[in-house]
């Protein structure tokens, strides 16, 4: 499909924060990070139609449906060590909806959901993706080492479903086929509004 006709697909998508009447499609989430975790290269952990519905319902994460109600596109915000971190996890475009931006905009929106829902969090995030990369730079994030991370254990759990785990684990958690990145919010001083 040319270019210009692939970027006017975007006009018929709409991103929406996530909410009970979403429940239906998780799923077809479940199924299409399963399938995208696949593709060569693609560092991306498992998560269950259950585990998803829970943020769907709960209005943490986002979806990007066409206007005849199909999927393009999800992520989710997980958070740890009582809000102190935020990522914003299991980003995945359908593949006939890749590169014409729709990733942008849905990150865009889950960030902004996520600074206004925890608000002095650290936003962190891990990837493969030059793509996420590229967006993750645009929105602040840093690259930075895995030390600066949360410790949670229950995050680099999460991890054990993603098919580059063992050199996670070789690495004594130090390292992996992914670049961590980090945003921090800007620290508001007392009295400036
Ligand atoms: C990664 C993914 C979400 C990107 O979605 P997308 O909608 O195609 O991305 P966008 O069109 O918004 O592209 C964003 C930027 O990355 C660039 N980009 C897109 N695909 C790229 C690729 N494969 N390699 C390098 N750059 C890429 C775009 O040119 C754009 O850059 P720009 O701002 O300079 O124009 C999608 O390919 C996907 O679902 N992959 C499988 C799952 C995955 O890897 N998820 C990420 C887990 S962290």
């Amino acid at each position: 499909m040319e270019a210009a006709i692939r970027k006017d697909l975007l006009e018929e998508i709409s991103v929406e924060i996530t909410s009970a009447k979403h429940s239906g499609y998780a799923e077809k989430i479940s199924k299409l990070i399963e399938q995208a975790s696949r593709e060569p290269h693609t560092g991306l952990a498992l998560r269950s139609p259950e585990y998803l519905l829970e943020k769907i319902n709960a209005g943490q994460a986002v979806i990007a449906l066409t206007s005849s109600k199909e999927l393009c596109g999800f992520c989710y915000i997980e958070s740890w060590q009582h809000g102190r971190y935020i990522a914003n996890s299991g980003l995945v475009v359908a593949p006939e909806y890749r590169g014409i931006g729709l990733a942008a905009i849905i990150k865009r929106k889950i960030f902004k959901l996520s600074s206004r829902l925890y608000p002095t969090a650290l936003l962190f995030g891990l990837t493969t993706s030059e793509a996420v990369m590229k967006i993750n730079t645009q929105l602040g994030y840093r690259p930075v080492s895995f030390s600066a991370l949360t410790s949670d254990e229950q995050f680099w759990a999460g991890c054990k479903t993603c098919s580059f785990y063992d050199v996670l684990e070789r690495t004594g958690r130090k390292n992996c086929l992914c670049t961590a990145m980090l945003y921090k919010p800007p620290i508001e001083k007392p009295g400036v509004s």
